[in-house]
């Protein structure tokens, strides 16, 4: 029995060991954690059950029948972050490249499908050289099964990837179809094809990082949701977002201890909106007053800041949080961002995620450059967003609200729940001297008489009231007490029910 008990021994240091000393060496050079030791950092200390760890390659050709590492380059198993139960693989660059074999799609879609039955996220960390070159089709086979687990799983379970290394070819198609994608800097990459590819077909000359690295992803492609330093930092951050996350689609989102008065009145902000209408403010200092213990996880900070989104706590709820941000483009509506915010408020939606809505926008960006790129077809998946979304949504208009904008930011019109506007709030077609010129065009050579109408404009419409008559704004609130109101128009709707006619799925606009 103590040979057997000490063979077992054995055959798991060797597992554990993945390509070698020499490899791991290597990856530690790089400023890489190993596969393992990003599990360890992931999940809680000691948490971890491992799947598969002796499961092996049963490819004969190019002589690989002669190397046969235990784990096959990905380690899978499951764990707890926080206590909360997720599934996680972690890829291993030691072993051949952490490149996908068809045995190493198995273990994957083995814990994809352990998710799905038991309802837990799925937490993929990506260091790849791809497909397994000498396994041909089976390797892309085996990509093809966890792409459609990926799409099966989306809006049940929670899917996150971090890119912790390269990831080439198809290997970006399954973080692509995962809920979020965070990278790490200088250390990993994410193209279709690389940078000697792109020579020898557009003659273009680019490196890795400029073609694929997590600046390019995060502020120019938008496919990746946050960089972080080091893959310390990454791992750390992955764990806080699971904080905000339900384990699936039929839980709530986990309500945490909060030591913040729901009821904090925050007098700065009954000055935050500056005198000049024109003049800009910062929307995240009104999000961080509201927030629990000023606490807010952004997603997508360097892409489309015009608009901000990201979640925070009230009263220990997760909520998502939707702004205009006027430092930015005035904070316009505009291709880019419709695109970014109509994403996020579809995954708080299908996760049962509140949603808030701080309105302080001049409208739709005008112009040929946003018409040719079909502003039309991205601000509508804004609008179908919103409009679509069941979960409780709470509203306040800080200050402008003009035009389709308005509509579009979770007005009363899109069954917003509790829609509130400060007295400062201007909710109009357009602004005033737009408006004027339009309506007065006949006295536009008299700059008197065009001055006196934008002011009667003004008067009649740069105020809440005129929604508020209505019944559009349910109620104009003192800034201050924002964070107040909001708390207790969320704690108001816990048990809101509200369902969507049948229909096999929507068509959004793409
Ligand atoms: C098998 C691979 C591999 C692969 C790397 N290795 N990629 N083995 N299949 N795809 C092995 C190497 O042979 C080497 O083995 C070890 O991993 C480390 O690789 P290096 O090249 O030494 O490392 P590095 O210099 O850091 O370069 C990493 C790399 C490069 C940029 C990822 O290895 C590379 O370009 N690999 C090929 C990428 C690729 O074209 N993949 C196919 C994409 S197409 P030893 O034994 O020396 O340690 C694809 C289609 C999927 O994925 C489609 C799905 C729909």
């Amino acid at each position: 029995m103590k040979d057997i008990l000490q063979d077992l021994d054995d055959r798991r240091a060797d597992a554990r060991l993945g390509g070698g000393e020499k490899r791991i060496a290597s990856q530690h050079a790089k400023g890489k954690l190993t596969a393992r030791e990003r599990v360890e950092l992931l999940l809680d200390e000691g948490s971890f059950e491992e799947f598969d760890m002796f499961k092996a390659h049963r490819c004969t050709d190019f002589g690989m029948e002669k190397q046969r590492p235990a784990g096959d380059g990905v380690i899978t198993g499951w764990g707890t972050i926080n206590g909360r139960m997720v599934y996680v693989f972690s890829q291993d660059f030691t072993v051949f490249g952490g490149s996908l074999s068809e045995t190493h799609a198995e273990k994957i879609c083995k814990i994809m499908d352990m998710a799905m039955q038991n309802g837990a996220p799925v937490i993929g960390i990506n260091d790849s050289g791809g497909a397994r070159i000498q396994e041909g089709v089976a390797s892309l086979a085996g990509y093809a099964e966890v792409f459609q687990r990926n799409i099966m799983a989306s809006g049940v379970v929670p899917q996150i990837s971090l890119i912790m290394g390269p990831c080439a070819g198809g290997a970006v198609y399954s973080p692509a179809m995962t809920d979020f994608i965070f990278m790490v800097k200088d250390s990993s990459y994410m193209f279709v094809t690389g940078p000697d590819v792109v020579k020898t077909v557009t003659n273009e000359v680019v490196t890795a990082e400029e073609l694929g690295g997590a600046s390019t992803h995060t502020k120019k492609s938008s496919v990746a949701d946050g960089a972080f330093e080091n893959d310390v930092e990454a791992l750390a951050e992955v764990r806080r977002l699971v904080d905000f996350l339900p384990l699936n689609n039929r839980e709530k989102p986990p309500v945490r201890p909060f030591f913040d008065e729901p009821g904090r009145a925050e007098s700065s902000l009954d000055t935050l909106i500056p005198d000049n209408p024109n003049q800009p403010y910062d929307m995240k200092e009104l999000i961080h007053k509201i927030a629990d213990e000023g606490d807010f996880y952004e997603i997508q900070e360097a892409f489309a800041a015009n608009i901000i989104t990201g979640f925070i706590r009230l009263e220990g709820q997760s909520v998502g949080v939707v702004a205009n941000q006027p430092t930015v483009l005035a904070g316009v509506l505009d291709i880019d961002s419709s695109r970014k915010a109509a994403r996020f408020v579809r995954f708080c939606d299908a996760f049962e995620i509140p949603i808030l809505t701080l309105v302080d926008v001049p409208g739709f960006l005008p112009g040929t450059s946003q018409e040719y790129g079909g502003v039309i077809k991205h601000g509508a998946k804004l609008l179908f967003a919103y409009g679509e979304a069941t979960v409780p949504k709470v509203t306040v208009i800080t200050r402008k609200a003009y035009g389709g904008a308005y509509d579009v930011m979770a007005s009363k019109h899109l069954r917003g729940d509790f829609n509130y506007a400060w007295p400062t709030a201007e909710i109009a077609v357009m602004g005033a001297k737009g408006a004027t010129e339009i309506i007065h065009r006949a006295d536009l050579g008299d700059a008197d008489k065009i001055a006196q109408h934008a002011a009667d404009y003004e008067a009649r419409f740069a105020n809440p009231f005129v929604a508020a008559e209505r019944g559009f704004i349910d109620e104009v609130i003192v800034p201050h007490s924002t964070r107040h109101r909001v708390s207790r128009a969320f704690a108001s709707l816990r048990n809101k029910q509200l369902t969507n006619p049948w229909k096999k799925h929507d068509n959004i606009p793409l």
